[in-house]
């Protein structure tokens, strides 16, 4: 295979031989084009898909963000992928798995490439101050345990945004921070190996160290934030995040509160 091809197309027999003895390799679902990949695995986890299962996909018709708005999916460029966990956690620890996913994908992104992404709470990765990749967590519940995660992450690689419509947020890529064009089969073997170490220290218990790496790359914390929720904008200083996910700002009147989800910018 040339250098080219490798640059241009996914290679599902490359990532599986890559991934050798991972969780990931026994079940890699390929699509060309597909409405979206964190659909479909949904509809291959409810007819009973292991653990590990991934669906990826060279382009997306229908991608979904969070707060049901679309990810713009373009051919042969970036990385769709999402992956099957089925791990004995409660619903309210899954955040640790978005946390996880994220902290996997700077790893990969900083082995194959130099840069260093930072992540937005809750779940956005950001490089020179504009959008690289997003990163959507659905679950399902049965009794009261998680039945199963799907983790999907959106990731611009090749790819050179413009100002396509639709898109509500300065995007980039790694392309477009780096000048250069990387492997995506390279750089999703990174993502899904550092993932797993990763994902072996969520069941293990050991979660402090993984606070502690998010805390570092979070690009919020100390600054001034507004978040905008489905009741209106909050404004105050982002101090961590608690051990549910939860956003815990300092508000104008030097009060704490806990925010579940909205979306956060930086005021300057
Ligand atoms: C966000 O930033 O709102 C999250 C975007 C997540 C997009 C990915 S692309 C792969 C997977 N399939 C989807 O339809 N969405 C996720």
């Amino acid at each position: 295979m040339t250098d080219d091809k490798n640059l241009s197309s996914l290679q599902p027999d490359i990532i599986r031989n890559k991934l050798g003895q991972s969780i990931f390799a026994p079940n890699i679902v390929f699509h060309e084009t597909v409405d979206s990949t964190s659909t479909l695995l949904k509809d291959l986890a409810a007819r009973g898909a292991a653990e590990g299962t991934i669906v990826i996909a060279e382009e997306q018709t229908g991608g979904r963000g969070r707060m049901g708005r679309a990810w713009l999916s373009p051919g042969h460029s970036n990385l769709y992928l999402s992956l099957l966990l089925r791990p004995s956690v409660r619903p309210d620890q899954v955040f640790v798995l978005t946390m996880v996913m994220a902290l996997a994908t700077i790893d990969g992104v900083g082995a194959v490439s130099g840069l260093g992404p930072m992540i937005k709470w809750p779940n956005d990765l950001y490089a020179g101050g504009r959008k690289l990749g997003g990163i959507l967590t659905e679950l399902s519940v049965k009794d009261r345990a998680v039945e199963y995660v799907i983790l999907g992450l959106g990731l611009n690689v090749n790819w050179n945004p413009g100002e396509e419509r639709g898109v509500i947020y300065p995007t980039t890529s790694v392309l477009k921070e780096t000048g250069h064009k990387i492997s995506r089969n390279g750089l999703l073997v990174e993502i899904l190996i550092s993932f797993e170490d990763y994902y072996g220290r969520v069941l293990a218990g050991s979660i402090a160290e993984i606070y502690d790496k998010w805390n570092e790359r979070s690009m919020l914390f100390g600054k001034p934030v507004e978040i905008k929720t489905t009741d209106g904008s909050l404004f105050g200083r982002a101090l961590r995040i608690d051990r549910k996910g939860a956003l815990v700002i300092e508000d104008d009147n030097g009060k704490e509160r806990t925010i579940l989800s909205g979306d956060v910018s930086v005021k300057f």
